[in-house]
C-alpha cells in the first residue's frame, strides 16, 4: 500500500488537502494522518486472517493520541497497553477493560495492582518474579486474574538490534526453561489463571519466517501447558510488522498470515495481534520548515525547525525516513542534503544525504511514514513544545487532534513548586 502524501498539481497533498496549507494554518512542525490509510490498513490485516478468531490490539505506544485510540475503539480493536499510563489513556477513550492487554517487562507494583483492579482481558507476565508479586495482589482480588506468559522463544527476526526483542539475550519475556520451572505453580494456583502465551519478536520485521519460528516454540509451550492441566486459549504472536520506509514494498499481512494461521489451526488457538507500525505509520508525516542552509564536509545542510525531540527514530535507531519538498520538485536538481533539527546535540539529524533540491528559508519538507513512533516519543528536550496532530478525515475535512503545546504547558509542573518555595 502506498503512501497517501502524494503529488498532485505540483505540490503534495494528502486525501486531497495541500499540506502547505495545513503548515499555513496549523504551523510547524506538524504531524498530519490520513485516517483513511489507518482504517484501510486495518481492514487489510483483517482480510489477511479472515475468519480464523483473531483479536487485533492496537499498541498503544505507536501513536497514543486519544482521538485515534477513541476511532480505533469505535472500529472494534482492542488495546495493547505497556503502563499506568496507557491504561488511563484507553478508559479515558471508553474502551472498556476487557479490551486491554497489559504488556511491559517492569510494570511496578502499583500499575500491576491498576491492572487486577480494573479488571484488564489479560496482563501479559514476563519474569518469574513478576508472576509472583502479581500472585501476591491476585490473591486479594475478588476473582482469579487472566494472564499470559510472554515466551522468548530465542529468534532473531532480522530487525534493527535495537528494536528486537525475542532473541535469547533480550531482557523481554520469560524463557521456555523457566517457564517450565513455573508450569507447575500455576497449573494449581488460585488465583492466577493462564488464559494465553504471548511472544513479541520486535518491530519492523520483514520477513514473515521468524513469526513461524517464533509461533512454533509458543505452542510447545502451549502443549506442556495442556500436559499440565492448564488451558490457553489465546496464542498472541505480538506486533512488528514491518512497513516500507524506502516506498519499496514490504510483505503484505497475508504474509504473516500464511505463517500464523495453519499453526493456530492446529493448535486450536484463537489468535490475537498487537499491531502498531503497520496500522498507522504510513498514515502519517512530520511537516517540518527549513530555517537555515549551510555547507558542511562540501554538502548542503539544512536546519529544519522539527528535531530528535519531535521524531527520535533517526537519532535513536538510525532509522531512515524519506523526506521530500513538499513543492515538487525537478529530481535532476536533486543533491545530497542533510537535514538537522535545532536541539542542541550532534545527532539531532533527520536524515543524511538525502537527494534534496535547493533549499531556503521557509522551504516546506514532509518526513514520510511518521504516524508510528513519531510524536509517541517526542520530547521536551531544550525546553521544546511538542508539535500539534491533525488528521484528514474520509472527507477531507481537517480536524486537529491535538493542540500544539505552549511554553506555558511545559512550565506549569515546575511552577507549583517555585510557588510553594
Ligand atoms: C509487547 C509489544 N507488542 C506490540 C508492539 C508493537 O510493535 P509494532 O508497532 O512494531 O507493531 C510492541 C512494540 O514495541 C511491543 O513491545
Amino acid at each position: 500500500m502506498t503512501t497517501p502524501f502524494r503529488y498532485e498539481d505540483g505540490e503534495m497533498r494528502v486525501g486531497g488537502v495541500p499540506l502547505a496549507r495545513l503548515a499555513a494554518e496549523h504551523g510547524t512542525p506538524l504531524y498530519v494522518y490520513h485516517r483513511p490509510t489507518i482504517g484501510a490498513r486495518l481492514e487489510e490485516v483483517r482480510r489477511a486472517f479472515g475468519a480464523h478468531p483473531t483479536t487485533i490490539c492496537y499498541s498503544v505506544k505507536a501513536n497514543s493520541n486519544l482521538r485515534l485510540l477513541k476511532w480505533l475503539a469505535g472500529h472494534g480493536v482492542g488495546f495493547d497497553v505497556v503502563s499506568g499510563g496507557e491504561i488511563a489513556r484507553t478508559a479515558a477513550c471508553g474502551v472498556t477493560p476487557d479490551r486491554v492487554v497489559f504488556a511491559g517487562v517492569g510494570k511496578t507494583r502499583a500499575e500491576l495492582e491498576a491492572g487486577v483492579e480494573a479488571g484488564l482481558w489479560m496482563i501479559n507476565v514476563e519474569s518469574v518474579d513478576e508472576a509472583l508479586v502479581l500472585a501476591e495482589i491476585a490473591e486479594r482480588a475478588d476473582a482469579p486474574v487472566r494472564i499470559s506468559l510472554r515466551i522468548n522463544p530465542d529468534v532473531d527476526p532480522g530487525t534493527h538490534r535495537h528494536i528486537a526483542t525475542g532473541r535469547g539475550a533480550d531482557k523481554f519475556g520469560i524463557a521456555p526453561s523457566e517457564y517450565r520451572t513455573l508450569l507447575p505453580w500455576l497449573a494449581g494456583h488460585p488465583a492466577l489463571r493462564v488464559v494465553g502465551l504471548h511472544m513479541h519478536l520486535g518491530s519492523q520485521i520483514t520477513d514473515p519466517a521468524p513469526y513461524g519460528r517464533g509461533f512454533d516454540v509458543l505452542l510447545d509451550c502451549g502443549r506442556e501447558a495442556r500436559a499440565a492441566g492448564l488451558e490457553p486459549r489465546w496464542m498472541n504472536a505480538g506486533g512488528g510488522f514491518g512497513i516500507a520506509y524506502d516506498g519499496g514494498d514490504a510483505p503484505p499481512p497475508a504474509a504473516y498470515a500464511a505463517e500464523l494461521l495453519p499453526r493456530a489451526r492446529e493448535f486450536g488457538a484463537e489468535l490475537l495481534l498487537e499491531l502498531g507500525r503497520y496500522l498507522v505509520g504510513p498514515a502519517g508525516c512530520l511537516l517540518t520548515e527549513v530555517q537555515y542552509r549551510k555547507t558542511r564536509g562540501g554538502r548542503e545542510l539544512v536546519i529544519a525547525d522539527a528535531g530528535m525531540t519531535d521524531l527520535l527514530r533517526p537519532a535513536l535507531y538510525e532509522a531512515v525516513h524519506r523526506i521530500l519538498p513538499v513543492l515538487e520538485a525537478d529530481p535532476a536538481d536533486f543533491r545530497p542534503t542533510d537535514v538537522a533539527g535545532p536541539i542542541c546535540e550532534s545527532t539531532d539529524f533527520l536524515g543524511r544525504e538525502r537527494p534534496l533540491p535547493p533549499l531556503g528559508r521557509g522551504d516546506l519538507l514532509a518526513i514520510l511514514d511518521a504516524g508510528a513512533y513519531g510524536m509517541s516519543m517526542a520530547s521536551h528536550y531544550n525546553t521544546h513544545p511538542r508539535p500539534a496532530e491533525v488528521w484528514v478525515d474520509e472527507a477531507g475535512a481537517v480536524e486537529v487532534i491535538r493542540r500544539r503545546e505552549t511554553i506555558a504547558d511545559l512550565l506549569a509542573v515546575e511552577l507549583e513548586s517555585l510557588s510553594a518555595g
